[in-house]
């Protein structure tokens, strides 16, 4: 059983909301709201980007959830340049949306971006060339940068990060090779090793891998809802992670029973 020093972090991405999708998760957000104390949101939280979506979202979210929400958007979510509209219809919902920025819950400290593409380890794109190359790999640069400064705000024990794109090469394994440089970047991952980050929440990669490490080992989580679905079609497509507050080891756990979502200790 969850105790008072540990905060137990829901997570679920790519979501696809859609302008009928009123309603579609409510009993998932329903589960999510008996046993988890924060939810994260890693990106593609609608479908076509449009703020229309972003509203029905947020409609779900407020009837079913009472627990604090944090979010970032995905490259979905910027398909029709309503970006700002759809961050300002979630903000009215309650939800910490974050960019470059973070929040602080429970004592835990959630940084987040969405992050962008440029590929991993010797495979990075590197800024040499045409004005479009340099400018494809300034925004991944950009974006770590945004991470890197999130971070160094927080001074909480815990720091957990949220990225749309993924850090590390690992959790977009089982997509076709080819796309890889197109699923995260490499960049991301060096703040996040830095600052010592407990956990990393991700998503986009819908036919990746659930779980990876960073190079110092911090666990990086593939929660696209799409992958977690196929992967566990016996579970509610969520992980939930389980934080210690006390920085005592994470103690152990029953056995999930079907039916029961994903549960990780940090
Ligand atoms: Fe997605
Ligand atoms: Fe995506």
């Amino acid at each position: 059983m969850p105790t008072r020093e540990t905060v137990r972090i829901a997570a679920v991405s790519d979501v696809h909301y859609g302008k009928q999708s009123q309603g579609v998760m409510q009993a998932l957000f329903s589960q999510i709201a008996e046993r988890a104390d924060v939810l994260v949101m890693p990106g593609d939280l609608t479908d076509y980007g449009l703020a229309e979506e972003a509203r029905v979202l947020a409609r779900d979210l407020t009837a079913c959830l009472k627990i604090p929400i944090v979010a970032v958007l995905g490259n979905h979510d910027y398909e029709s340049d309503e970006s700002e509209e759809i961050v300002r219809v979630l903000t009215d919902a309650g939800v910490h949306v974050l960019d470059g920025d973070s929040v602080e819950i429970q004592g835990v400290g959630f940084a987040g971006v969405k992050g962008f593409a440029g590929g991993f380890g010797r495979g990075t794109l590197g800024p040499w060339g045409e004005r479009a190359i340099k400018a494809f790999v300034q925004e991944s640069v950009n974006e770590a940068l945004k991470l890197e400064s999130a971070l160094a705000r927080l001074k909480t024990a815990h720091r957990i990060a949220l990225l749309h794109y993924a850090p590390v090469q690992g959790t977009v394994e089982g997509e076709p090779v080819e796309i890889f440089p197109y699923l995260g970047s490499s960049r991301l991952e060096e703040p996040i090793n830095r600052y010592r980050v407990s956990a990393v929440f991700h998503g986009h990669a819908h036919r990746g891998a659930p779980e990876g490490k960073t190079a110092t080992g911090v666990p990086v989580y593939n929660v696209a809802m799409p992958l977690l679905s196929r992967l566990h079609p016996d579970r509610p497509p969520f992980l939930i992670l389980e934080l210690p507050l006390n920085g005592e080891a994470p103690s152990p756990r029953p056995g999930t029973q079907l039916g029961d979502p994903l549960v990780r200790t940090a």
